[in-house]
């Protein structure tokens, strides 16, 4: 990979673009101050996933895997969206078609006004029970741990390892995708499939695709324009009108 890439950027124009598309990963958030996985600090360098991130982890111990994610909820609601979460906000009310396709669960882009938000991984403001599906459970601790219906331990509504995704949500991703003309993702190492091939969809698809990274990534070969820098200094520059 030659040069960085932090100089020079041309602002875009949103009306050159019908359909836009914002995808984001957990770097999107770190600015708010919630630790990416994989980075520096990341989450997975400090939990085994396996302990706590599974299907069989929640079998075999829900009350750790329920208090892990309670510490992930104490934290997420301590952190606000930032700059680069407002650009993404303000742009989907002044332009028609704006989604945005989120790996995050920690719901920072509702928090940030946006309405249009697909979340791929789940939510951590979620729990479900084979009984009745999910419901939404906001807070620092979970309202129940238990389902006050079937008395089964409700598991947090996040796609987990291993896990398929909800079939309706990535086909509902991979529509608006193939629809877009304008694709920029944010923030994600691009190392966990089937999101990290959303991208190449989005190129396939004919839509210009942009990454917004503090580093290169396994895909930034893909994208027709590279931006190296943090979410939330490159979005205001981009758009400088979404401000
Ligand atoms: N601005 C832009 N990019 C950043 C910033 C920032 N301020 N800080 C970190 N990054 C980049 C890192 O360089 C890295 O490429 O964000 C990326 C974060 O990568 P991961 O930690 O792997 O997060 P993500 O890609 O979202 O992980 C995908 O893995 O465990 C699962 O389900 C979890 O949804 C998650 C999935």
């Amino acid at each position: 990979m030659e040069s960085d890439s932090r100089v020079d950027i041309l602002p875009l124009r949103l009306n050159d673009y019908e359909k836009i598309v914002f995808f984001t990963g957990a770097g999107m958030s770190e600015e708010s101050g919630i630790p990416t996985y994989r980075g520096k600090g990341g989450i997975w360098k400090q939990y085994n996933y396996k302990n706590y991130a599974c299907q069989s982890a929640f079998e075999q111990n829900p009350e750790d895997v329920l208090d892990f994610h309670e510490t992930r909820r104490r934290m997420a609601i301590s952190c606000q969206p930032h700059s680069g979460h407002k650009v993404i906000s303000r742009i989907e009310r002044v332009h028609p078609t704006v989604s945005v396709i989120t790996q995050n669960i920690d719901g920072m882009h509702q928090r940030s006004g946006s309405k249009n938000v697909i979340e791929l991984h789940g939510s951590l403001w979620r729990v479900r029970c084979t009984c009745n599906g999910s419901r939404e459970d906001f807070g620092e601790t979970y309202k129940h741990r238990k389902c006050p219906d079937c008395g089964k331990w409700l598991r947090p509504d996040i796609i987990w390892f291993e896990d398929e995704l909800n079939s309706h949500v990535y086909t509902r991703s991979t529509n608006i995708i193939s629809d877009s003309d304008l694709f920029i993702s944010i923030g994600t190492s691009a190392v966990v499939y089937p999101a990290a091939g959303l991208p190449l969809s989005a190129k396939m698809h004919g839509a210009r695709c942009i990454e917004i990274n503090i580093d290169y990534t396994e895909g930034s070969a893909l994208y027709h324009d590279n931006f190296i820098g943090k979410a939330g200094e490159i979005l205001p520059q981009l758009f400088p009108d979404a401000l």
